[in-house]
């Protein structure tokens, strides 16, 4: 194998904390069972799973709380498996930066948690969300995650999504009181995603969810956790969205993994699918002061046994840190520079108008229409540029 001109982790691509590399309990910890078939790995204990993770050079590890106790866990339970759990931290000095609720998998939830048609549910949701609360408080998380896999609908008449969306902004309205209250330092990150489990999903995607947050109580307390695989799900471009959330100060998390367009969720490791966006995402992330966790949420493939498992997780942070170092390189590359530069981006940052100027001076300018239709602005070199970098192939080979 060759080296690139660039190094990054001298060139071995070995995570280390400062990478910020966090994964579920659920990812490493899947069982594979599918719709068509049962498990084909055995239970992971949370503790070990800690401990694997660690080896590896993550930095952080997150869960549901059903990820680490079960559903009907009596308080004993819950403290034995906590327990355990803060063990393994302690020991490994991993740290837990976000933990979420399952309100999914239980049948009570078959018509949502917030959402549900029945009141006395929605209750048990808000009742169950706010203990973890009160769980992710304790072991320092700063975000909150709320994935609404089952808030949704397989048909129009089951559903009124106005009065839904007033049930889920009830409730978050109502979470960030209990937060205000309780002086934790937490804030909530929604999970955009346009369907499966349900046929349809309410906040399908980031720019549904960036709307919603602005009709809450504490907009300022909430915003995005988006993930690759849903937008790209609904043929968007996830970069662009991630950008858009950027912009709006709403990036408070981020599921990286892989995709194959639309189709159902894939969950592939990072890099994976669509691997020119993932460069476009990484430069994105590592150039626009994105300073969260880098959290994937993947799952290894049912064909994967332990090995295989860690060997994905692994992957997810190999592809991260080898596209942050094309990224880098492409950033420096002086002809990338020059192509920038012709393509106009640097006068995008100037206002349209100078200071003091108004339409009308605009009006009575004279525009030179024929010379600027006829300019090129060179994108499809600079794409050919990002296309070289991405593919490894130095300043120096071209
Ligand atoms: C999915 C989702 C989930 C959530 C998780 C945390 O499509 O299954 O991405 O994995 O991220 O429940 O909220
Ligand atoms: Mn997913
Ligand atoms: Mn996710």
């Amino acid at each position: 194998m060759t080296t690139t001109a660039t190094t990054g982790s001298a060139g071995t691509y070995q995570p280390v904390p400062e990478d910020k590399f966090s994964f579920g309990l659920w990812t490493v910890g899947w069982q594979a069972v599918d719709v068509f078939g049962p498990a084909t790995r055995p239970p992971m204990d949370p503790a070990y799973a800690v401990h694997k993770l660690a080896e590896l050079g993550a930095w952080g590890v997150t869960f549901h709380d059903n990820d680490v106790f079960e559903f009907d866990a009596d308080d004993q339970a819950r403290d034995q498996a906590l327990a355990s759990f803060r063990k393994a931290l302690d020991e490994t000095g991993v740290v837990v930066p976000m933990v979420t609720t399952n309100l999914f998998g239980h049948p009570v939830f078959k018509d949502g948690g917030f959402t549900s048609n029945d009141r006395g549910v929605r209750r048990f949701a808000l009742a169950k969300v706010a203990r973890n609360l009160d769980l992710a408080a304790e072991l320092g998380a700063k975000t909150f995650v709320m994935w609404g896999g089952r808030e949704g609908a397989e048909s129009a008449f089951a559903k009124d999504v106005g009065l839904a969306l007033d049930r889920y902004r009830e409730a978050v309205n109502r979470l960030a009181d209990y937060v205000l209250e309780q002086g934790y330092d937490l804030r909530f990150a929604i999970e955009p995603k346009p369907n499966e489990p349900r046929g349809d999903i309410l906040l399908p995607t980031i720019g549904h969810a960036l709307a919603f947050i602005e009709t809450l109580d504490h907009p300022e307390m909430v915003g995005l956790n988006p993930e690759v695989g849903h937008e790209e799900m609904a043929g968007l471009n996830f970069a662009a969205g991630i950008a858009q959330a950027l912009w709006h100060g709403k990036l408070f998390h981020i599921d990286l993994n892989g995709q194959h367009g639309p189709r159902f969720d894939q969950d592939l490791r990072f890099g994976a699918g669509n691997l020119r966006g993932a460069f476009a995402l990484v430069d994105l992330l590592e150039t626009h002061g994105y300073d969260g966790p880098r959290h994937f949420d993947f799952k290894p493939p049912r064909t994967e046994d332990e090995a295989g498992v860690w060997a994905s997780a692994a992957g997810c942070m190999r592809n991260y840190l080898v596209l942050r170092e094309r990224a880098a390189a492409f950033r420096a590359d002086p002809e990338v520079q020059a192509a920038l530069e012709e393509s106009g981006l640097g006068t995008l940052a100037e206002p349209t108008l100078a200071p003091g100027e108004t339409l009308a001076d605009v009006r009575a300018e004279s525009h030179d229409i024929d010379t600027m239709a006829a300019r090129g602005f060179g994108f499809e070199r600079l794409d050919q540029l990002a296309m070289d970098h991405l593919l490894g192939i130095g300043r120096q080979s071209r």
